[in-house]
């Protein structure tokens, strides 16, 4: 087990979210749990404050709102950065890791739609702060620029933005966040495989890639008969073939 996954596995147990699959999946729009559906799945219902709004409130907390902005900007522009990387792997011949480039672009399209949809109610215009990695150059080089991201977002980020979420009791950034969380350590990984097969000027060894369409979760090979992390069933995945 490498440092980087010890310290993730850590962050989970710190947020209590140990095991893979999602306690609401299944249940619905996560929006419309009870406070008793939320406990007994192990979700935190408590407010933290007078002050803390329940899921489907038409304020929600300043600070996930805040995060959820944040975590839509930068699962957009690692969408797009990905799509040019992707661009830039197959010039470099690199067929395999272009199409894992694309592959994953799309789950961050995912997280990007998880992370909007989840901010219903926050009408109107915003500026957004958000990481975002920069630079062209060469496929291993932007292969270790996509792990940066994913390892900072998988270890830092969504770590923290879930924390914020149970002390707020938002049910549905809860989830939006925990689905990107799970998510991301996979894709981690996946660019460390490309980026070791690059250095060497070989392509990856890469079979179909499948991305499930409700959070993002990444698998090569067959479809799974359910998704891991959220439960979808096999008809919600898309194949990278
Ligand atoms: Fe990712
Ligand atoms: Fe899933």
């Amino acid at each position: 087990m490498t440092v980087d996954s010890v310290s993730r596995r850590k962050a989970l147990q710190v947020a209590g979210l140990g095991a893979l699959a999602w306690p609401l999946a299944g249940a619905g729009s996560a929006a419309g749990a009870s406070t008793e559906e939320a406990e007994a799945s192990g979700v935190s219902s408590e407010s933290s404050s007078e002050h803390s709004k329940s899921e489907g409130d038409s304020t929600m907390n300043t600070m996930t709102a805040d995060n959820l902005r944040s975590a839509f900007g930068g699962e957009s522009m690692a969408n797009m950065r990905y799509r040019i990387w992707g661009e830039k792997a197959k010039e470099d011949g690199f067929d395999n890791i272009s199409r894992l480039f694309t592959a994953i672009a799309r789950a961050e399209k995912v997280h990007a739609t998880n992370h909007f949809v989840a901010l219903k109610d926050q009408v109107g215009d915003a500026l957004v702060p958000s990481m975002g990695g920069f630079g062209y150059t060469d496929t291993p080089e932007n292969l270790q620029g996509a792990i940066n991201g994913e390892v900072y977002e998988s270890t830092e980020m969504y770590p923290s933005f879930l924390e914020v979420a149970k002390m707020q009791n938002q049910v549905g950034a809860q989830q939006s966040f925990y689905y990107a969380l799970e998510a991301e350590k996979v894709h981690a990984e996946m660019y460390r495989e490309a980026k070791k097969a690059a250095k060497t000027g070989s392509d990856l060894d890469l079979g179909p890639v499948q991305i499930c369409l409700e959070c993002g979760y990444t698998v090569e090979g067959n479809i799974p008969g359910e998704c891991p992390i959220c439960g979808a069933s096999a008809d919600e995945f898309q194949t990278f073939a």
